[in-house]
């Protein structure tokens, strides 16, 4: 007795006092400790789970196995009968898409002049040897919108085509285009008669243009360092990079500005170069730099003159292989007189090499410029938000390639007269691969 009382009074300052209760508590069943232990538990959790929010229930039944079992697979399949419901109604598009091309090329073939203006367009679209010009694509576009709400209209009706009449197609596009200043209704589709729709004339976001020289004239010292840190942020100096590596030949630089393009100068490509702007202190600062950096390159020569006078200024037998800008048509009083005049400087197989800044293909960034157009013009004379694209088809040039940077702002273009050939090293690789023509 006194042995067994002494164990009994040994034990609690021993093993925790929990464990004691719980083996003395239990006498019938011999390993009750888990027991208890696991309904214990569940009371707990029940009771710890009245107590949780309902979002943090709904996370507790995420983790449990009736979820993963039952809910998950449901789960699963409903998102994946979600994603095909827009695929189906992608893939009928394309379906009808295909359809309708098919009739247009039949269409096409029995007699080209039946066409109407979205199928001739559409065809165009297709075509990589005669590709749209930046007015048709914008008109394009358009029309793909009108096929866009057609199909939303007949989404149930599988058989219906889109197939819009040339009034159809004219009531649409003078719907949609932006004509704030409400010009006339084309009497016929055209691009002639496009030129009443263009962005640049009627978006009174675009300041009318102006004649710079003046500003320019007394900005032309400052000029460098106001502008330097900005073309930095932006990696600017390979954009004119780009520019001066298709200078070639004789070469003539409109709105040389302060020579920013100099640095990028490729001597050994360059037979002469001619450098224009028409305010007389920029060309100075450009002079100034060409000859500290290339006292030995002879062949260059320096106007002042506008680039609207260049047909009267040049002589009449100069002409050039590579005619430059960079950011000039911003700050032209007339930018497609000028690019007028740059087509006829070239000599046969010449290109116009741009790099300008314009509207972007994202009507988000254009609303911003539209928004900044005013203060834009007043602090630096340039008409930002202009959309080079219209200006290049105004002044009747094809575009022989085409890149574009910062969110599509930025404009890298080569140009060439309509009648010229694509040269083998312009043409797309397939196209050099497999020997296909692509002159225009
Ligand atoms: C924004 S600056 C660009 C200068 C330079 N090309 C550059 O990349 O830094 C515009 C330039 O165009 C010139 N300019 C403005 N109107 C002109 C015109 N009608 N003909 C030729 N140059 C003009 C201005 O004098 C100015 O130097």
């Amino acid at each position: 007795m006194i042995i067994r009382s002494t164990v009994y009074h040994r034990i609690p300052y021993r093993i925790p006092y929990r464990y004691v209760r719980l083996y003395s508590s239990s006498s019938s069943n011999p390993f009750p400790i888990n027991d208890n232990n696991k309904r214990g538990k569940s009371n707990n959790n029940n009771n710890n789970n009245n107590k949780l929010s309902n979002w943090q229930k709904f996370i507790n039944y995420t983790q449990s196995s009736k979820f993963e079992d039952k809910t998950m697979p449901k789960l699963y399949l409903s998102a994946i009968i979600l994603a095909l419901v827009p695929f189906y109604f992608y893939m009928r598009d394309r379906y009808y898409e295909d359809k309708q091309l098919k009739i247009m090329y039949k269409k096409k073939e029995e007699n080209a002049s039946s066409l109407t203006e979205y199928e001739y367009l559409a065809l165009k679209s297709f075509n990589k040897n005669d590709k749209l010009k930046p007015l048709e694509l914008k008109k394009y576009k358009l029309y793909q919108l009108m096929r866009k709400e057609f199909r939303r209209q007949n989404l149930f009706n599988s058989d219906a085509m889109f197939n819009p009449s040339p009034k159809d197609l004219d009531d649409w596009y003078s719907k949609q285009a932006r004509k704030s200043s409400a010009p006339e209704k084309p009497s016929q589709l055209s691009l002639e008669n496009d030129i009443k729709y263009l962005e640049n004339e009627h978006n009174p976001k675009i300041q009318k243009s102006e004649d710079t020289t003046n500003f320019y004239d007394l900005k032309a010292k400052e000029y460098d360092d106001a502008v330097k840190w900005e073309e930095r942020g932006i990696f600017m100096g390979s954009k004119r990079k780009w520019l001066m590596s298709h200078a070639k030949g004789d070469v003539l630089e409109i709105s040389c500005g302060t020579g920013r393009n100099i640095p990028y100068f490729y001597p050994q490509q360059v037979k002469s170069i001619t450098f224009i702007d028409s305010a007389r202190n920029m060309v100075q600062i450009c002079k100034d730099k060409f000859e500290n950096s290339y006292p030995n390159f002879k062949k260059v020569a320096y106007a002042v003159g506008k680039g609207e006078d260049l047909t009267k200024l040049s002589s009449s037998n100069m002409k050039y292989d590579t005619i430059i800008e960079a950011f000039g048509l911003c700050c032209h009083k007339n930018p497609v007189q000028v690019l007028k005049n740059m087509s006829q400087l070239l000599k046969p197989g010449g290109r116009i090499v741009l790099l300008e800044h314009g509207r972007s293909n994202w009507e988000f960034i254009n609303n911003h410029l539209d928004f900044r157009s005013e203060k834009r013009m007043a602090k630096w004379k340039c008409r930002w938000n202009l959309d080079i694209g219209e200006l290049i088809d105004e002044a009747g040039l094809d575009i022989v390639k085409e890149k574009r940077a910062h969110l599509s702002t930025t404009w890298m273009m080569i140009l060439k007269k309509p009648g010229d050939p694509i040269n083998s090293d312009e043409k797309p690789f397939l196209d050099k691969l497999f020997g296909r023509d692509v002159n225009r």
